[in-house]
């Protein structure tokens, strides 16, 4: 028999997850949560959600809280995901950034390195020779481990151009065989950092270009006009922000306006 969240214990998970994450647990939402949980309840042997709650706010390293995150959310990605955006990266960016000998790029929410690595090697292959850095973060440890091994499955690579894995990835052999690794040289043009969206972020420099895709979803409409005023406060004059296809910012778009379908843009021109 699984445990049924009641409503105290899920009103205490909405403002833990809201206050730390900024998710949108609504009502409604209570049997998602169970199935999310189950298995860490089984694992730590909780059979109530209070028990399991008293140990997230025991656990003062903050690991229980990150791994109920992880379980909550989800990182689904791929590679070349709404692929309309890596073709404004070579009409619109690459043109407009031309001059610069360095282009430094920030993912947000990066999940498992399939958006950095994609955006990296359509640059590449837009302007070879280009110099180029992304900083890729994401709140999932987890997330952030398997992107920077940069491992992936035959099946997750089919989204690819065939040519690009010769030429970016190492094709693994033994008890790695059928996966495919990203080449070291292109691991280290991506630099992995762990950033909860919901703290601070003024210490990073400004970017041309910032990607959070499928992330805002999560957070409801006060939290994202508040992330988005702080993303654009991160963008250079004329830089773009760039969300996920499904998702719009309504009137959370503060100082920036809309551009063309998921691309915001600060005014002021790039060079
Ligand atoms: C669905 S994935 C999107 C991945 C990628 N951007 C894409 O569009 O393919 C959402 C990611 O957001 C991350 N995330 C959720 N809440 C976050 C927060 N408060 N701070 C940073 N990352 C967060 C999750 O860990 C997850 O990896």
């Amino acid at each position: 028999m699984h445990p049924a969240i009641t409503a105290p214990e899920f009103e205490r998970l909405r403002h833990l997850t809201h206050s730390h994450f900024g998710l949108d647990l609504r009502p409604g939402k209570e049997t998602l949560v169970e199935a999310r949980l189950r298995k860490r309840l089984a694992q730590l042997g909780c059979r109530r959600f209070g028990d399991y709650l008293d140990r997230v706010a025991r656990d003062s390293s903050g690991g229980e809280l990150s791994l109920m995150i992880d379980a909550l959310t989800t990182n689904f990605t791929g590679f070349l995901r709404e692929p309309a955006h890596f073709e404004f990266l070579g009409q619109t960016i690459l043109p407009a950034l031309k001059k610069r000998p360095e282009i430094r790029i920030w993912c947000a929410g990066c999940a498992t390195g399939e958006e950095p690595y994609s955006v990296l090697f359509s640059l590449y292959e837009r302007a070879p020779g280009k110099q180029v850095r992304i900083l890729a973060t994401d709140i999932s440890t987890k997330a952030l481990g398997a992107a920077a091994q940069g491992v992936y499955s035959e099946e997750k690579m089919a989204s690819l151009p065939a040519p690009w894995r010769a030429k970016y990835f190492q094709r693994g052999g033994g008890q790695w065989a059928g996966q495919f690794r990203v080449k070291q040289d292109y691991r280290w043009a991506v630099e992995f950092r762990r950033l909860n969206l919901m703290e601070p972020f003024h210490q990073l420099p400004r970017f041309p270009l910032i990607f959070c895709r499928n992330v805002m979803i999560y957070f409801d409409r006060a939290t994202q006009a508040n992330l988005v005023a702080r993303f654009a406060d991160r963008l250079e004059p004329g830089g773009y922000l760039l969300i996920g296809h499904s998702e719009g910012l309504f009137n959370s778009q503060g100082a920036l306006e809309y551009d063309r379908p998921a691309t915001y843009r600060k005014r002021g021109t790039l060079a």
